[in-house]
């Protein structure tokens, strides 16, 4: 006779099975999606910032990617509310956000970020300083006042980043991710629409793959060799939805392929609804096409648990959200090895504790204003 089990506990069995992430183990499947909170004034997280992650991490979830994190750079960012990861006292409070998950049984990587061309001028913190990135096009095409950066410029943003990590190791983070994706800065290198670059960083996805090839390459060196380094990309664009980086398994080989070399450990594949299949003739999602070309552990994400019927599939968001068992049997399959969860984080922080506990009738609904909160 066959015993089919529970969702509930087929949810426990599967997404509490550990994880190695190079030299990191994850406790569970469970990560959590960066999210930009901008509740850091001065660029400092404080104790409302380290509650709300040790809050996460005492519920359950295995790995918290932070916020977007600006590295050294002064271009780097234009709010004075997102956290740095530069400076003594920025430092500092970090090391005690990584202390407070610690204690809660979580791990954590912040999540090094530069938005490149995104940024306004005139924005703190550094208000004269131009925006950047490769050919001073913004993402929706138009020029705006950036600039095109110069080898030195290159090289500052590589320091910055490999600064970073070196720092996240030193102050206790279990491990780094950069952000290459959603269209700032790596992302507007990798992407053919923004960059326009005739030298050695432009061009095919091999040459537009360079720049953030050497930043994990630097990031690598930063940090021992068994601490974690996690890239995050996407092919979606925040104002470009519909923008690809790969139209074929080949083009998306040509990018990763240099990034693994360089030392990428795993892939997180940001995607907004993670049963969408990537290419044609295939049903694997972004994520598993990563990890089929790389060989890498890969994160998935997007539109997990958006419901509080999340056993079963339901609409929502103008198109069928999946239930539970999409995603178990993908993990099952091994398409994936971890399932990064965002806004139904936000809404409630026991989301993990719930679903790994099968509570299910628990989980509430997503409402957008979670998103104002620090709840
Ligand atoms: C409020 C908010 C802020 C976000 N900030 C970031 C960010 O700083 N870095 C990033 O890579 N993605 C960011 N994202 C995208 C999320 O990490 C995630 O990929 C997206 O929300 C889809 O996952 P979900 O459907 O589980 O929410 C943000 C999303 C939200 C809702």
């Amino acid at each position: 006779m066959t015993v089919t089990a529970s969702p509930a506990s087929r949810a426990a069995e599967i997404l509490s099975r550990p994880v190695a992430l190079n030299g990191l183990t994850v406790p569970n499947r469970i990560a959590m999606a960066p999210m930009t909170r901008m509740f850091s004034p001065g660029g400092v997280a404080g104790e409302d910032v380290r509650s709300y992650y040790a809050r996460r991490a005492a519920a359950g979830v295995g790995l918290i990617v932070t916020e977007g994190t600006y590295v050294g750079h002064e271009s780097a960012g234009q709010s004075d509310r997102v956290p740095r990861f530069h400076g003594e006292e920025q430092l500092a409070g970090w090391a005690k956000v990584a202390e407070a998950v610690h204690a809660e049984g979580g791990t954590i990587v912040p999540q090094l970020w530069h938005i490149g061309m995104v940024r306004k001028q005139g924005q703190a913190p550094y208000p004269e300083a131009p925006a950047v990135g490769p050919s001073g096009i913004r993402t929706d095409g138009t020029e705006g006042t950036g600039k095109a950066m110069t080898q030195r410029d290159l090289d500052d943003v590589i320091g910055a980043f490999a600064e970073a990590a070196a720092a996240a190791e030193r102050i206790g983070f279990d491990g780094v991710e950069l952000h290459g994706a959603h269209g700032y800065l790596l992302d507007q290198f990798l992407w053919a629409g923004t960059n326009r670059r005739t030298d050695a960083y432009g061009g095919d996805p091999v040459a537009r793959t360079k720049f953030a090839a050497e930043i994990v390459a630097a990031v690598r060196a930063a940090v021992s060799p068994e601490f974690p380094v996690i890239f995050r990309y996407s092919q979606w664009k925040q104002d470009a939805y519909d923008a690809r980086l790969a139209e074929t398994p080949e083009e998306l080989e040509a990018i990763l392929s240099p990034l693994a070399a360089a030392g990428v450990d795993v892939f997180h594949a940001s995607t907004r609804r993670y049963w969408i299949p990537e290419f044609e003739g295939s049903d694997l999602n972004l994520a598993g096409w990563t990890k089929k070309l790389t060989g890498r552990p890969t994160i998935t994400v997007g539109s997990v648990g958006l419901d509080g019927d999340f056993i079963g599939a339901f609409m929502g968001e103008g198109s069928p959200v999946k239930g539970i068992d999409e995603l178990l049997d993908r993990l099952e399959r091994d398409e994936f090895d971890m399932v990064a969860v965002g806004r139904a984080l936000l809404q409630d922080p026991e989301w993990a504790a719930k679903v790994l506990a099968g509570r299910f009738d628990e989980l509430k609904p997503y409402d957008a204003a979670a998103v104002k909160t620090l709840s």
